[in-house]
């Protein structure tokens, strides 16, 4: 039997991320150059049932009835099984790869659920629409974040650049004129679930002021989505701007997030910000295209362990 394979790509947000949680609207987009992999070999050899998990990166290998449930690559395999009500599927290896770094915010998690949700309905008979996936991936991503909007399933799922607001169905964009961005990794992380935490505890031990921010974070994502539909990249770079300012009154900057946006714009970006959960992680760059070596290099020299560069739409 052949073997079966599928990706999902990363994803950035670009406006948005922890308003998000709280209804308000944010961006965010594919990102191609980075993708997990699941890679799906019968076994014919094994009894029916036995499913054997190998995932590098993470230093897991394992077989699925050994791991915990939580386990979000076994949560990924079994999401798949009960929504095909399949107990005892024919004995496979699974293979699961990445590129994208891990709690960078650039939705290494999402991705790989996707990938393992495609690959595994592809060889039961019975592949996932986008929707399917999107749908079991929010499941999935509950044991990443414990409270997830649901915007990393979705882009990812998806593919496409999506205005997004949690509970509602998403609003694929039009980007009028492609976003030159560069994404630059600071080499620390912090689990989304940790940052999207923190903001809960200030949330709760001041409402008023957490909600006055996801308010004016909910209003520079709407100014974006129009920004973006218009081509209006320098816009789009002033917005991105003002997102930063909000995330760092919302505390889930860093110093080294800070001077990688410092650089940036040093740099001649039209805008910069953190992207995702935060505390570290990745900044996003918007840039004319003329200027995006400059800006790559010089976010190297501040400190990046890793720049992307890519292009939106
Ligand atoms: O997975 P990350 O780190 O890109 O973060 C997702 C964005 C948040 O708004 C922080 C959480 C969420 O569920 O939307």
């Amino acid at each position: 039997m052949p073997a079966f394979s599928a990706t999902a790509p990363g994803k950035v947000i670009l406006f948005g991320e922890h308003a998000v949680v709280y209804g308000q609207p944010a961006i965010a987009a594919p990102v191609a150059g980075v993708a997990a992999k699941a890679v799906i070999t019968p076994d014919i050899s094994a009894l029916k049932g036995r499913v054997l998990i190998e995932a590098p990166q993470i230093s897991l290998a394992a077989d699925l009835n050994d791991l915990p449930a939580d386990n979000p690559v076994a949560a990924a395999v079994s999401a798949a099984l009960g929504a095909l009500e399949i107990d005892q599927p024919p004995a496979f290896k699974l293979r699961v790869n990445s590129t994208i770094p891990i709690a960078g915010g650039l939705g290494s998690g999402a991705a790989v659920s996707v990938a393992i949700l495609r690959a595994v309905s592809a060889f039961l008979g019975h592949p996932f629409t986008d929707e399917q996936a999107s749908a079991l991936a929010f499941e999935v991503e509950k044991l990443h974040h414990g409270t997830p909007s649901g915007i990393d399933n979705t882009v990812i799922a998806f593919g496409k650049p999506v205005y997004f607001v949690k509970g509602q169905p998403p609003e694929f964009m039009r980007v009028e004129k492609p976003l030159q961005l560069v994404i630059a990794d600071t080499g620390k992380s912090t689990p989304t679930r940790v940052t999207v935490g923190a903001v809960r505890a200030a949330w709760q031990a001041d409402e008023p002021r957490s909600e006055r921010i996801f308010e004016k974070i909910g209003a520079l994502a709407k100014e974006a989505r129009k920004a973006l539909e218009a081509g209006d990249n320098e816009d789009l770079g002033l917005l991105m701007n003002s997102n930063h300012e909000l995330l760092l009154e919302l505390d889930v900057s860093s110093p080294e997030l800070d001077a990688l946006v410092a650089a940036a714009h040093s740099a001649g970006a039209l805008g910069a910000k953190l992207s995702g959960g935060g505390r570290g992680g990745n900044v996003i760059a918007v840039c004319d295209i003329a200027k995006r070596a400059q800006i790559r290099d010089a976010l190297l020299s501040a400190g990046a362990i890793q720049v992307i560069e890519t292009t939106i739409g």
